[in-house]
Parts: structure tokens; sequence; C-alpha cells
């Protein structure tokens, strides 16, 4: 069991360099993109190394780009210079990011993810109304019964393992429900999900790749021919920009729901309720003062980013003294920009008193997360509840620790009260 990372940044030999890379900048940073398991207390500590000593702003690494094995990507860590990825949508593209469909050679793109502006407006018009805060204030009644019927199934026990019986099952019930996906296909889903977005094995993702695309194909099918009442029956029936939704924005938008909102809020729940459990302190401030916790709820999304966010550039420009050529990828590590002293005072700390906290946890720009305000409900209603119902808990003493790679968090969090 991997417990420390092999933390360096010394300049690194690779055969997949283009000619304008110079050798000097290219570094090994496996360690930082979350591809190796750890047990550390504070999942993002090693980052720091980026703000120490006169480490460039901009670096390259080979194998960076998720959905394109073998490519390699120009990588900023400071605040601003993220920001900027975000936000300069002329200079900054997101066409083929997370396409995962194209390792199966399918060529449609995510949506709204993989859409640039102007177009990219088309489609969150059409599904911010499902998503936005007064669509969650909807909603919030079902995500606080989803929280209690499995409170329901363990208070009495004394102990749960929070990562595997409640923060893996709670928001894809949540999210299922929304959707209209029948409560049947949950283990599907998630063997699905794991295998695409943390197997890291090319044969495994793509088996799921074609696993979900034809389940999904068919229930597709099914709300053409009978619209349900959920999302999913919204979406087949939707209009894009005054004219009707084409099958393949109806795959990519499903798709892409489907991969960005199964198992971040998981993932994100896990480790909020991993720290509450190592640090009594914390879990009383938040159990003493409720109002506390929409603020606690930020800044846990700002020490948890789980998206180091990818963006093709489309034309040549220079940044820091180097060409950056049309075609380069470039990537947004937000595991480190979340931590910039240059934005944030001590920013190691976790402080529920944090002022103007614009982490990049759920992006920033036009690509904003779409599910944020879901998102952000899911995880304030599941601390609210718990602390209203479960006693103070702590980690179980045999925990393992272990954070696992991918979207970095933990599958088991064994927590005892
Ligand atoms: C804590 C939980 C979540 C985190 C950390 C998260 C993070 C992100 C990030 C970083 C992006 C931008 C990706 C990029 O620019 O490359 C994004 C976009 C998106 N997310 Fe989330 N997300 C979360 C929850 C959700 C949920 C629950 C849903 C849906 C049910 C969702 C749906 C989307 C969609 C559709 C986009 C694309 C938005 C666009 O391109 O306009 N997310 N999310």
């Amino acid at each position: 069991m991997a417990t420390q990372l092999k933390v360096e940044l010394d300049p690194f030999v690779v055969d997949n360099r283009p000619d304008h890379v110079p050798a000097e900048l290219v570094r090994d940073l496996r360690w930082a993109l979350g591809n190796f398991p750890v047990t550390y207390d504070e999942p993002y500590k090693e980052t720091q190394i980026f703000f120490e000593g006169d480490v460039p702003p901009l670096l390259w690494t080979p194998d960076a780009v998720a959905g394109h094995p073998g490519i390699g990507a120009w990588v900023v860590t400071r605040y601003q210079d993220i920001a900027r990825v975000y936000q300069d949508a002329e200079l900054f593209s997101t066409e083929g990011v997370a396409a995962f469909q194209s390792m199966i050679g399918e060529t449609w793109p995510c949506i709204p993810l993989g859409i640039d502006p102007p177009d990219h407006m088309k489609y969150r018009t059409m599904l911010n109304p499902f998503f936005s805060p007064k669509a969650i204030d909807a909603l919030e009644q079902k995500i606080r019964a989803s929280a209690n019927v499995l409170i329901d199934s363990f208070i009495d026990k004394g102990t749960v393992d929070f990562a595997y019986d409640f923060g893996r099952v709670y928001p894809v019930r949540v999210f299922m429900d929304l959707m209209g996906f029948p409560f049947t296909q949950f283990e599907q889903f998630l063997e699905w999900e794991n295998a695409i977005l943390h197997s890291h094995d090319f044969e495994l993702a793509t088996m799921a790749l074609r696993g979900i695309l034809a389940y999904l194909r068919e229930f597709i099918a099914e709300q053409r021919a009978n619209p349900g009442p959920d999302l999913a029956g919204k979406i087949v029936t939707g209009q894009v920009g005054g004219r009707p939704i084409t099958d393949d924005e109806i795959i990519g938008t499903i798709f892409f729901l489907w991969l960005g909102g199964l198992d971040t809020v998981a993932s994100t729940l896990a480790m909020i309720f991993r720290r509450l459990g190592l640090d009594m302190a914390m879990q009383q401030k938040l159990r003493a003062d409720p109002e506390l916790i929409p603020d606690a709820v930020e800044e846990f999304l700002r020490v948890q980013p789980l998206v180091n966010s990818h963006r093709l550039v489309k034309r040549e420009f220079e940044w820091y003294g180097q060409t950056i050529k049309q075609g380069d990828w470039v990537m947004a590590l937000v595991t480190a920009g979340n931590f910039d002293p240059a934005e944030f005072d001590n920013p190691r700390e976790v402080r529920f008193d944090r002022q103007g906290n614009r982490h990049f946890t759920l992006a920033g720009g036009p690509h904003r997360c779409l599910g944020s305000h879901l998102a952000r409900r899911e995880l304030r209603v599941a601390l609210e509840e718990f602390f209203r119902r479960v006693p103070p808990f702590k980690l179980a003493a045999n925990d393992e620790r272990l954070i696992y790679p991918g979207l970095r968090s933990a599958r088991n969090v064994r927590l005892v009260w």
C-alpha cells in the first residue's frame, strides 16, 4: 500500500515531447495528477511544491489528457493562469475534452462540455432551468428523504462505512431519480463509471463505454417513444436554438450528464466525512453552529478539488516566453491553483470564515459546472442530516485511510460513534 509519493520536479526525458516544447520544462507529474494511491490526511498537500523555490509556472507533462491516452499537455498551476484557461474560450477550446467515446470511434461531442461558445449557450439554455437554484429547491425534500432512508439503515449500529454505504449511494439515487433511470441499474452504472474514469485500463474502459452507450441508446429509444416526466424525457423532446434536438445531441447530453453527475458528489462526500472523522474539533464547530455549513461546504470543495480540466489550444500564442501551438493541450492544475498563496491566505488551512472563496473545484467561465447548485445542496443536506441524527463520530481505528487515484477519493471511510 502506497503511503508517501515520490514528489519531484526534476526535468524528465520522454519520447512524446513535441519539438517546440523545451526539454527543461518537461516533468513527470503523475504524482500531481492523482495517479497513485495515498494515505495522507490532506490529499493534495504535495502540490505545495509548485509554490516553492523557482518552479516555472508553465510546465509540460506526458500522457496527461483524459480520454486521449499517450497525449501530453502544458500544465499551469497558478490561480490567475487557471482563470485565464477557464475564461478565455477564444483561445482555449473544450473540443474533445472528456471525449471518452472517441476511444471506441464515436465522433459526437459531449454536451454541453465539448461545445465552445457561442453554440454552447444554446445547450445551457436548454439545461439550466433543470439545475437552477429554484429547481433544486423543489428537489430538496426528496434529497433529504434519500439521506434519511440511508441513515435509518445504520444509525442503530454505531458504525458505518460512510463512503460505501452512504456517499456511494445517496447522490446516485438523487441523480437517477432526477433523470428517470431505473434504480435497478445502480450497481451496473457504478461499475461502468468506475471502469471509464478510474480503472486506467484501456480494455476495461472501452468495454464499459460500449456497455453504457448501448444501454443509453435503448433507454433513449424508449423515452422517445414514450417520454417520461423526468429530465431524460425533457431532453429527448427538447429544443436547441429553436429546433428539435438531434439524436447525436441527445446521446451527447445524456452520456455527459451520466459521466459528470454520477460519482463527483460521492467522492467529495467521502473526503468531507473522512476529514470530519479525523478532526473532532472541526466536527464540533459545525454541530454547534449549523449556519456555518454552507461556508464549510464551499471550503471543503476548495481543499478537495476532483478535476484538473483540459483545453485544446485554438491558435498559436506566447505564454511565459514559450510558443503554445494550435492543437496543443493545456491542463489547469486545480489541485495546485486552489492552494495558490497569491489568491488564498494560508491556503492549506481549512477556514469556514474564508472571504471571497472563488475556488475552481466547480470550474469557472462558460463551462462552470451545470450541477453546482445540486452538488452544493446534496453536500449541505448530508451534513445537516448527519449532524441532526448521528452522534459525534470518528474514523475507526483500523480504517486503512486509503485515497484512490482517478477522481481522488476514499472508497471506504469507516466511522464509529
Ligand atoms: C462535487 C461535485 C461536482 C464537481 C466537483 C464537479 C466538477 C465539474 C467541473 C470541474 C466541471 C468543468 C469541467 C471542465 O471545464 O473541463 C464540471 C462541468 C459540468 N458538470 Fe459538474 N461537478 C460536480 C457535480 C455535478 C453534478 C451533480 C452534475 C449533474 C447532475 C454535474 C454536471 C456537469 C455538467 C453537465 C458540466 C458541463 C458544463 C458545461 O460544459 O457547460 N456536475 N463539473
